[in-house]
Parts: C-alpha cells; structure tokens; sequence
C-alpha cells in the first residue's frame, strides 16, 4: 500500500481492544483513526488505557461515530455484539477482523452446541478465514473477512497441530488442562473476579463443555481431512492478570518415538512460523514454557516430554492471551491481509524478569 493502513477499533476501551490499541500505535505501517466505546465515548483513550499515556491523544467515540473510512476495521466486542455490528460495514471495501467467536466455527451447528443458541447469520460464517496464521497463513494474506481465534483455543491448536497432523496421537482421547488469568475474562468484571473472590485462587470454572473446544476440534480436524477429532479441554483460574499455560495429553498411537522424532515432528511444522519457540531444556529453571516469559509478546512457547512409564505425550504451550491470544495474533493477520510480513510491529521480547 502507499500510505499506512487506516484502522478503527470498536471495543477499544475492553482488554482486548486496549492491548491492540498499545500494538497497533507502535505498528510503523498502521495510522488508528478511531476507537469506540459506549460507556467512555467523549473521554480521552488514555483515561481508561493509562499506560498510553504520551501516545495517543485519541477519545472514545461512540461506535455508530468510528472513522469507517478505513481500510481495516478490528471488532474487540462480546460474542452476539460483533455479529450484529458487522453486517453495517460488509460492503464498505475494508477489511475486517473480528476477535469474538461469532465467525469462528464453520458449520452453523456447531453454534447451539457450544454456544446455546443458532447462528444469526449463518450464510455469512463462510467469509471469515479463521484467523490463526500458524495454520492457514495462505488463506489470511487473500482474506477479506478474518476471524481471530480464542485465546484458550490459541495455546491448544498450536500445542497440538504437528502431532495430530502428523498422526502421531489418539485424535479421539486428548486432554488439555488449561491455567488462564482473570484478564481472559474481560474488563467488566464480576463476583467471580472481585479481588478477594480472584486472588490466590486456582478454580476451575468449567471442567467440561468450554466453548473453545469446538474451534480447537475443528481445527484439528482439518489437519486430517476432517476426520474425528475429540479435546476434553479443562480450564481453571489461577493467580495471574495476564497469561495461559496448558498442559495437553495425549495418546501415542506409534511406539518406539523418541525426542528427536518429536524435535523433527514440532520443528518441521513451524519451520514457517516465527512466533513459535520450541523450549525444552535439559536443565536450569527455565526448561518448561512459562506464560511470565511470553508476557507482552506475541509468542506462543510450546515444549513436550514424552512419557518412559505409559504411551503418553506432554505437550505444554505458554501464551499471553492478550497478544498471541488476541490482539497481537488479530495484527499478525492484518499484517498477512496487507502483504507485509507477519512480525511487522510484533518483533520484540518479553521481560525478564518479570
Ligand atoms: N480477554 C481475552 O483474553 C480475550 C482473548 C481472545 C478473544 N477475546 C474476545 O474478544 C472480545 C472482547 O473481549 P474483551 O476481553 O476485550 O472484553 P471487554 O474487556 O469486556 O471489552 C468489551 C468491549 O466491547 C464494547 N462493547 C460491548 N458491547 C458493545 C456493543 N453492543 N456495541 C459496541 N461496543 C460494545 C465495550 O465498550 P464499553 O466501553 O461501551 O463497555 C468494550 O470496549 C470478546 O468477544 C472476547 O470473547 C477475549
């Protein structure tokens, strides 16, 4: 493009939408034009943001106000918003990346089974590229329309991918045991999130059924032509603002894999993929991907160990949800959408320590 990318945020004044704002003001290709809030609008950005303070004199506008002449409009908004603000702004030409799950599942089905009702608008889920680059880079640099994925779904797709694709594990018999910080739950908050009620807890809040899983099935299920893949995912809340860590077991349906096979499996898989670190250390105290080391950072840290007791893989994953998870994951896709490489204004590591 000639001049920089035109970019308005609705729901800039949410988690999401706030950290995608703190990465899209330091992106040297983007100008933001506008964000929105509701509650907020008249306000400066930075009321409700203060870390971006000196960097933006933008306000809150309302979301019917947002600067639509643009060329990529982010949609930081609750699942059920997103998918009734889009339908404005699908023949204005610009692109249009939406971080809720309304466009994330292919078949309209899947709706009422994770999330408890039909799709509005089900004839549109076929324009939305489901937004992970790790997995569909070709189809988001032609995308339109992309749908960036869950934040929970985010660390199990890419902790699992090259064993599923490869079929190396028991696509019908995955665990995935998740620990996940409040920021996942957004910026409104409730009882569960009061800071008595928050700190110090390990809760596990939805053993069975959690929505993710639906887009973490699908996904792997297409790594093998859309055969049967079955995830008993189990998040729980832990001690952490920002940050998931999960733990994914799986079922080796090959004997006799050693680490080097594991090594080649994960290596040639992201051998395209900058955002992946593999991590697996014979010793010191960092051996293990660790969410505190992918804080701020759009990386996702993935490391394994394979089982010398019972056919078992460990697959463990790191991310920040609200980069990788999010906001940072959504750029990589506008970066790809415009043609420019994925790690434009992503390229830098996290604190340590932290
Ligand atoms: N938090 C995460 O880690 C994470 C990760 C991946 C994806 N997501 C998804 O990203 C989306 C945003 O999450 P979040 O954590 O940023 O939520 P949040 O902190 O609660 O923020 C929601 C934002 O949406 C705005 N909003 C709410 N209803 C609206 C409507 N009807 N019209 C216009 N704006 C509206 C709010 O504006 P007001 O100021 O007016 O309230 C606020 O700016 C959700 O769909 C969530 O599932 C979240």
């Amino acid at each position: 493009m000639a001049g920089k990318i035109r970019a308005s945020i609705i729901g800039g004044s949410g988690y999401t939408g706030g950290e995608l704002l703190r990465l899209l003001l330091m992106h040297p290709q983007v100008e933001v034009r506008s964000v929105s809030s509701e509650k907020s609008k008249g306000t400066p950005v930075t009321k409700v943001h203060p870390n971006l303070r000196s960097m933006t004199s933008l306000e809150f506008v309302e979301a019917a106000k947002i600067d639509s002449d643009v060329d990529v409009l982010f949609l930081c908004t609750p699942h059920g918003a997103s998918v009734k603000l889009v339908e404005q702004y699908l023949q204005r030409g610009m692109k249009i990346v939406d971080l809720s799950a309304d466009f994330r599942l292919h078949n309209s089905a899947e709706y009422p089974v994770w999330y408890g009702h039909p799709h509005p608008r089900p004839e549109l889920l076929s324009k939305f590229v489901y937004g992970m680059p790790e997995l569909h880079r070709e189809e988001i640099r032609k995308a339109q329309y992309v749908a960036s994925p869950g934040c929970l779904a985010t660390s199990a797709i890419l902790a699992l991918a090259p064993v599923v694709a490869a079929g190396l594990v028991d696509t019908e018999h995955i665990v995935v045991d998740s620990k996940i910080g409040s920021s996942a739950g957004g910026a409104s908050g409730d009882a569960s999130t009061h800071h008595p009620e928050r700190a110090g807890t390990v809760r596990a809040y939805k053993p069975t059924g959690h929505r993710h899983t639906g887009e973490i099935e699908q996904e792997l299920s297409g790594l093998i032509g859309g055969r049967r893949v079955v995830v008993s995912l189990s998040p729980h809340a832990i001690e952490l603002v920002r940050g998931i860590f999960s733990t994914a077991h799986c079922f080796l349906v090959k004997s006799g894999l050693k680490d080097v096979d594991m090594w080649k499996t994960y290596r040639s898989f992201y051998k395209d993929s900058p955002f992946i670190r593999l991590v697996k250390e014979k010793e010191g105290i960092h051996r293990y991907p660790e969410p505190k080391l992918v804080m701020g950072t759009n990386f996702c840290d993935i490391g394994f160990e394979l089982d010398a007791h019972a056919p078992r893989l460990v697959v463990m994953s790191a991310i920040d949800n609200l980069v990788k998870g999010s906001g940072g994951q959504a750029i990589q896709s506008m970066n790809l959408m415009f043609g420019l490489d994925e790690k434009t204004g992503l390229w830098f590591p996290g604190m340590h320590p932290v």
